[in-house]
């Protein structure tokens, strides 16, 4: 339980109201609740707390439900908490979504500075919508406020809230995606203060210890000012304390396993045919599923079936990936040639090897809903996870929660993702750029004996459930609740 009054802020919304088939004239509406992830995981804990939460409001309905300072109570049935939307106009979407966090600070934070497109005003409308956030957070908080801030879309806003709230209250926040080494650090333009801005935090959380070691040797490179203790993982600046933490987030592991457990053939089938993917029933099925994103190594993925199929030319017609992706901010060049690369590898590699109406790749970017997504998990024999790099990956988790079945499916997972450290011992471990031994380690998940595939995922399974998103929550609150307690000497 949250040791305060709690205001999320988050860049997505848990609720979104929208005109159905988008048309403004018959006026009705409808909501999309939260499926799935961290809002999902959020909604209960917020209406548990009745809680605010503040989030961008993108739906066209959004504010014609809205009261005139945007907030509507939801969910819509209950009434349980506030959700503040923040109104942004197109341009700022544009610079504040699709530039600085995603064209900048995305790339910059999983290492790839050569993606960086820094375009005139992107960090400006940045820090024009962060302060939008801090303005509406400090018109709800209260003297024991939590406010608790999630991911990178809000670097800078912790210290415009630590100045505009009372001084009991708590500010915290939990950076989702991996936190890079100074040497790229380096190439984030307003680097200093991107690193200021999350100093005005009391708590500060990351998913693993290299990520939050990363971050405390690039205050230490970049602000010289400030005072860094790496073994008790705080920084001081100008007599404020904050304090770093790695807590990794696990997964709503109960439901995902129910919702496989209710997924029976039938459901699977009805899957296949209603988003026309050819009867799997036949062959093995491998599976990915990744929003279509250059960091989830889906070229290199593709690479290793390829070379996996060279070299084992009695697998084919006999096994079957099938590979979900989720299209993801496609205005973004990057991504929208992203996306061109992998279909046509898919068309390739397809080309190359079809027969007898066997295709060795099925794709498809259609939206499933969480309980058919749970159908594809339960039936894949092999699940491969193969980012380049990924603060954490919970696909890998939901895929070991949804294995329900006796068979023992095996987990392929990069050892570059967050996730590696809890999986990585008992998943058979990948290094996804490299061709050769990546397509030798598919042929050996396949030839896995079942006592073998058993005993692994019993492991696995133990692992996700224990350190799942409750037990998340609460080690969240739990330090929250040790720096509320301790609140920080001011100067
Ligand atoms: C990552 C980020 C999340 C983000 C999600 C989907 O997991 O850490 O903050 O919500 O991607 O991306 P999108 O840009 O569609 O919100």
């Amino acid at each position: 339980v949250c040791p305060g009054s709690l205001i999320v802020v988050s860049n997505r919304q848990p609720y979104r109201h929208e005109y159905e088939d988008g048309s403004e004239t018959d006026r009705s509406i409808t909501v999309d609740e939260p499926t799935g992830g961290l809002t999902a995981g959020l909604d209960p804990v917020v209406q548990q707390a009745s809680g605010t939460w503040v989030a961008w409001g993108d739906g066209d309905a959004d504010f014609d439900v809205a009261n005139e300072n945007g907030c509507v109570t939801v969910p819509p049935a209950e009434g349980a908490y506030t959700l503040r939307r923040i109104d942004l106009c197109d341009e700022a979407v544009d610079s504040y979504y699709y530039g600085f966090s995603n064209r900048v600070l995305w790339p910059l934070c999983h290492g790839f500075p050569t993606l960086i497109d820094d375009r005139t005003n992107d960090f400006e409308w940045y820090r024009t919508v962060n302060e939008r956030f801090a303005n509406a957070v400090g018109d709800h908080a209260t003297d024991d406020a939590v406010v608790w801030l999630q991911d990178y879309h809000f670097a800078l806003a912790p210290r415009m809230i630590r100045e505009s709230i009372p001084a009991d209250a708590t500010v915290a926040q939990f950076w989702h995606v991996p936190w890079p080494a100074p040497s790229t650090f380096q190439h984030c333009p307003a680097g200093g203060r991107i690193l200021e801005g999350l100093l005005g935090n009391d708590l500060l959380g990351f998913h693993v210890d290299q990520y939050a070691d990363r971050f405390l040797d690039c205050v230490n490179r970049f602000l010289p000012a400030a005072t860094v203790d790496k073994n008790r993982r705080t920084v001081r600046d100008g007599g404020e304390r904050t304090r770093v933490v790695a807590t990794p987030m696990g997964i709503d592991a109960e439901t995902h396993a129910r919702d496989a457990e209710s997924a029976d053939e039938e459901m699977f089938d009805a899957l296949c045919s209603e988003h026309g993917l050819p009867d799997l029933d036949e062959t093995v099925i491998g599976l990915g599923v990744d929003r279509l994103d250059y960091t989830k190594g889906i070229p290199e993925r593709l690479a290793a079936l390829e070379r996996f199929f060279e070299r084992h030319p009695d697998w084919r017609g006999e096994f079957t990936f099938v590979q979900k992706a989720t299209p993801s901010r496609t205005e973004i060049p990057a991504y929208e040639r992203h996306g061109e690369l992998v279909r046509s590898e898919v068309e390739r590699i397809n080309s190359r090897f079809e027969s007898g109406g066997w295709q060795p790749v099925v794709y498809t970017d259609e939206y499933l809903e969480e309980a058919e997504l749970c159908s594809l998990y339960r039936n894949a024999d092999v699940m491969i996870v193969s980012p380049l790099v990924d603060g954490m990956n919970l696909v890998a988790q939901e895929f070991v929660a949804a294995s329900v079945d006796d068979a023992g499916d095996v987990l392929l997972l990069s050892d570059r993702v967050g996730a590696h450290e809890l999986l990585g011992s008992h998943a058979v471990s990948i290094d996804p750029t490299d061709v050769d031994d990546f397509a030798d380690r598919i042929a050996h998940a396949l030839a896995m004996p079942a006592y073998e595939r058993r005993r692994r995922l019993d492991v696995l399974r133990e692992r996700v459930f224990d350190a799942d998103l409750d037990r998340w929550m609460q080690t969240q609150f739990d330090w929250i609740r040790r720096v509320h307690q301790d609140p920080r000497s001011r100067g």
